[in-house]
């Protein structure tokens, strides 16, 4: 099978944290001690994924560069498209097409957080299925805010509903969609919703008519979190605070899961961690040189 490819969506307004995002792009913000975009970015790694595609608003794009660059430090190739206006999620797979060349994708929001035990093996699982999709359903108390599994008798997701006033379940599904190598050509035959814009939902739907879609349910162990408003931003911050200043280990670090996959030098490592000499983050970095010097790790 052609290597997966990797779609990061970090385009749109983000109207909803004004006047915060004014001026700077929602990914970009901090959750606790790292920029939004890191921890999507680490899913991707997290899953093995090397080749990755930056989607942005043509505003930020610079912005994006001057804080990911090419991806060479952390062993991966990270390129950037233009996302021209906010035209909703499924028109990244057709901005994306040149670069997936025909490679299936795992595509991940910008702005969604994840964090879990087994989530490198649930997204293996999720790798490893080549034809159709699989995206994940988290039970949320606020479904209406999401797209929308309704479950047949059986419990088996029989549809998706993009943010229903009534929603048929408490299952979102989540910002993270592994897709085959068809979802580009799929997505040309999405029609723009009532709102005008090309929803990730229709093109989910497109293959759960096909009995292609298979909807895991990401367990309660699980946390997916929200950015989306004031609130749930700082709420995300203290969650990885909390979980970070408990355990002593960074959880969203791109740095840590290049390393520990080999995918950089000890030299490279300890050059990051010069960059950041002044914080815990680069502290961090150093144990992590030290214990492998050591073979504690
Ligand atoms: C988007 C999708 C929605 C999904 C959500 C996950 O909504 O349209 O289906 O459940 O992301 O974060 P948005 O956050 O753009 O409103």
């Amino acid at each position: 099978m052609t290597q997966r490819k990797g779609i990061v969506l970090a385009g749109g307004s983000g109207t909803r944290l004004y006047p915060v995002t004014v001026s700077i792009s929602k990914q970009l913000l901090p959750v606790y001690d790292k920029p939004m975009i890191y921890y999507p970015l680490s899913v991707l790694m997290l899953a093995g994924i090397r080749e990755i595609v930056v989607i942005t608003t043509p505003q930020d794009q610079d912005q994006f560069k001057r804080g990911l660059g090419d991806g060479s430090q952390w062993g991966i190739t990270l390129s950037y498209i233009v996302q021209p206006e906010p035209e909703g999620l499924a028109q990244a797979y057709i901005l994306a097409e040149d670069f997936l060349d025909g490679a299936p994708s795992a595509m991940v929001l910008g702005d969604n957080i994840f964090f879990g035990h087994g989530l490198p093996e649930l997204l293996a699982d999720a790798d490893a299925q080549t034809d159709g999709g699989t995206v994940f359903g988290y039970r949320v108390a606020d479904p209406e805010r999401y797209g929308v599994v309704a479950f047949d008798d059986q419990g088996m997701a029989r549809q998706i509903i993009e943010k229903p006033s009534v929603p048929p379940s408490n299952y979102a599904v989540t910002g993270l969609y592994f897709l085959d190598a068809d979802a580009p050509r799929r997505a040309r035959d999405v029609t723009p919703s009532a709102r005008g814009e090309l929803e990730i939902t229709t093109l989910l739907e497109s293959y759960l008519h096909d009995g292609s879609l298979s909807v895991k349910r990401m367990g309660r162990g699980y946390a997916w979190l929200d950015t989306g408003t004031h609130a749930s931003l700082l709420d995300a911050g203290n969650f990885v605070r909390t979980l970070q200043m408990r355990q002593g280990m960074q959880t969203g670090s791109p740095d840590e899961i290049a390393f520990g996959r080999d995918w950089i030098s000890a030299d490279s490592l300890q050059e990051r961690a010069r960059m950041f000499a002044k914080n815990d983050y680069g502290a961090y970095l150093e144990g992590l040189l030290k214990e492998r010097a050591a073979g504690t790790v």
